[in-house]
């Protein structure tokens, strides 16, 4: 996984690679980082953006995806402010947050690759079921189940009615799109986005409909997929 992000680097310096932050990306990223350093691998180049931001969550905060981005990639690869997008989870006017975010994506010519996570429920970001793929950015009003597995992140308790986040039109756009898994808690949802009909109501399935997707799950994340159907699948 790790080689692959920063294989995308050798061949693209100037990649624009969209990430997600929580903690199935904490490994992949810290292997990134490890091989940046080891092999010399030229970062400066590369413009990040961040996939979602918790609405009335200060990037400064323990927990924020601006302070998990921070912490396991950009102050390790020392890289520069220019070169990463966030969305400010604070912003007086939110409307205008996600306008700014999807004129830089244009901007820079678009998604190369993005790096994502799925949610319980089958979000991706913070697209929840039901939501159109049709979108960019927006702020989506969170189903309970992420208000609640949303704490983990914090060291108290918050506030995590809203997020603000990537739309689905992002994700068929990009070039490319890794979506990983991992623990036997996203067995379910995940035999469901590989198996179950593609539709809105478990957001994760619309990765099924982009022609340059890879998703990515350990063995327990797998073990809802009976045999016959793995074998089916690989075929
Ligand atoms: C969170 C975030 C997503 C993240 C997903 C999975 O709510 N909004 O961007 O990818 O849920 O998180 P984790 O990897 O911690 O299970």
């Amino acid at each position: 996984m790790a080689t692959m992000i920063t294989d995308r680097i050798k061949e693209k310096p100037n990649s624009v690679i969209c990430l997600a932050s929580g903690d199935t990306l904490k490994l992949a990223l810290r292997k990134v980082v490890d091989k940046a350093t080891q092999q010399q691998i030229d970062f400066s180049a590369v413009q990040f953006i961040g996939l979602d931001e918790w609405i009335g969550i200060t990037a400064e905060t323990h927990g924020s995806c601006a302070d998990f981005f921070n912490k396991y990639i950009f102050l390790p690869l020392g890289i520069p402010n220019n070169n990463f997008h966030l969305f400010n989870g604070t912003a007086i006017d939110l409307e205008k947050e996600c306008k700014k975010m999807d004129e830089i994506i244009l901007r820079l010519g678009g998604i190369d690759l993005m790096v994502v996570g799925i949610g319980i429920n089958g979000h991706i970001g913070f697209n929840e079921p039901g939501i159109s793929t049709s979108l960019k950015s927006h702020v989506a009003e969170l189903q309970e189940t992420t208000q609640s597995v949303g704490q983990k992140y914090f060291n108290s308790t918050q506030i995590l009615k809203e997020g603000i986040t990537l739309g689905f039109q992002h994700l068929i756009d990009s070039k490319e799109v890794i979506l990983m898994a991992s623990g036997v808690a996203k067995a379910q949802i995940i035999q469901k986005t590989i198996l179950g009909e593609i539709s809105e109501v478990v957001p994760a399935t619309v990765i099924r409909k982009h022609p340059n997707a890879l998703i990515l799950i350990d063995e327990e994340a797998a073990s809802s997929i009976a045999e016959k159907e793995r074998i089916r699948f690989n075929s």
